[in-house]
């Protein structure tokens, strides 16, 4: 068997990079740095937290504290293929960003990494003090004595919704607006996808702005790529990327539809308890995620994607399903402890 190697990340060596370490890199060609192509093997050292010692959990993620009776999906670890990925150590993260703030920016797929985060550094240090506020749309966990602020910005879109006087306006040219929350923050992770298809009466805009013009509507997934790019454009003027690492949060995949795992049957995630065995997705990817990695291949600036769609794919077990919030089968968000601990375990990873 060959021995286990530590994962590499290229990024982190970015700064330290120099005549002795690139011909490292280039000898260890054996794709050390693919964190995301693996499979999710069973281990009883997870999960990372105990769901009934995170107070502030909110409810349409506590599956167990819900009734979810079956466990096993919480004793999962991720496994690349090539290399091993550091179990996430919450002390030492929480030291190393003494001082700092660290903002996920996106929709309930952000506010559930959100929660992840903070339920994983809150019981590594279960006694040290926190304060939690929201302040419009920007929830603040603070580790009082660390000095470290963990938060959350609501912004579905990213880009600007303006109340006008013909209605809201979604302006797919524009993050002004939204972007003063993320100045002098030193972590940003960025997500936005699942509410691009949205119509009817939970679409919150009544136009699109798009090249000065107002229209009532177009093609959703050019909607979605313009407003990336308004992003990616406010990344390349105004991070500097010696002191501000910004990630993408990755296309976090559903599961409604059992003919993309091969079980025709399944109408839905309901009463799914494991894996998809294997390191491929039958369904295969959706097509969000070319969209996102040709804004994102375009870039001037460093942004580092984590790339989490396959393996979530795999996870057709880890949503709340009926153990949500009540009235819903929700086989888009992730019950916690789950899923989401892994994406921060690979943020976690290219951190340090
Ligand atoms: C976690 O990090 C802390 C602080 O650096 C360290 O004291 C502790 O030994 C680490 N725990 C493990 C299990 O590595
Ligand atoms: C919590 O944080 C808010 C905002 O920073 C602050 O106004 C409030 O005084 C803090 N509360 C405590 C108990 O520290
Ligand atoms: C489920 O996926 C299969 C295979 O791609 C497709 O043929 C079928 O139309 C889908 N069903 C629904 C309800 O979307």
């Amino acid at each position: 068997m060959a021995m286990p190697v530590q994962c590499t990340f290229f990024s982190s060596l970015l700064h330290s990079f120099s005549v002795f370490l690139l011909p490292l890199l280039l000898a260890s060609a054996a794709d050390e740095s693919d964190v995301f192509t693996g499979t999710w093997v069973p281990d009883q050292s997870y999960p990372l937290y105990d769901p009934y010692t995170c107070p502030f959990l909110q409810s349409e993620f506590t599956c167990q504290k819900n009734g979810r009776p079956d466990q096993i999906y919480t004793h999962y670890r991720w496994q690349p293929l090539a290399c091993d990925l550091l179990r996430l150590n919450g002390t030492d993260l929480l030291e190393r960003l003494r001082g700092k703030s660290i903002m996920f920016v996106g929709d309930s797929l952000s506010l559930n990494q959100w929660q992840s985060l903070t339920c994983i550094l809150h019981s590594a240090v279960p006694t040290s003090s926190y304060n939690l506020t929201r302040v419009g749309d920007v929830s603040i966990f603070t580790f009082t004595e660390y000095g470290v602020k963990v938060m959350l910005h609501r912004s579905v879109y990213l880009a600007d919704v303006v109340r006008e006087d013909i209605g809201r306006v979604l302006k797919l040219d524009s993050v002004e607006g939204n972007s003063k929350l993320w100045k002098n923050i030193d972590v940003l992770i960025f997500n936005t996808w699942h509410w691009w298809y949205r119509s009817g009466a939970t679409q919150p805009w009544d136009y699109i702005e798009v090249d000065n013009k107002i229209i009532k509507d177009m093609d959703r997934m050019k909607a979605f790529e313009r407003a990336l790019t308004t992003w990616a454009a406010w990344v390349d003027t105004n991070v500097d990327p010696t002191t501000v690492k910004v990630f993408f949060q990755g296309i976090s995949p559903s599961h409604y539809n059992g003919s993309l795992w091969n079980e025709p049957s399944a109408k839905s995630c309901i009463g799914q308890k494991t894996p998809v065995a294997g390191s491929t997705y039958p369904g295969g990817l959706p097509p969000a995620v070319a969209v996102l990695k040709g804004v994102l291949s375009k870039m001037t600036k460093p942004v580092t994607l984590l790339d989490i769609t396959t393996l979530s794919l795999l996870r057709k077990d880890g949503h709340p399903s009926i153990y949500g919030l009540s009235g819903w089968k929700d086989c888009s968000h992730w019950c916690l402890p789950g899923v989401p601990d892994t994406w921060n375990q690979i943020l976690y990873n290219f951190l340090l």
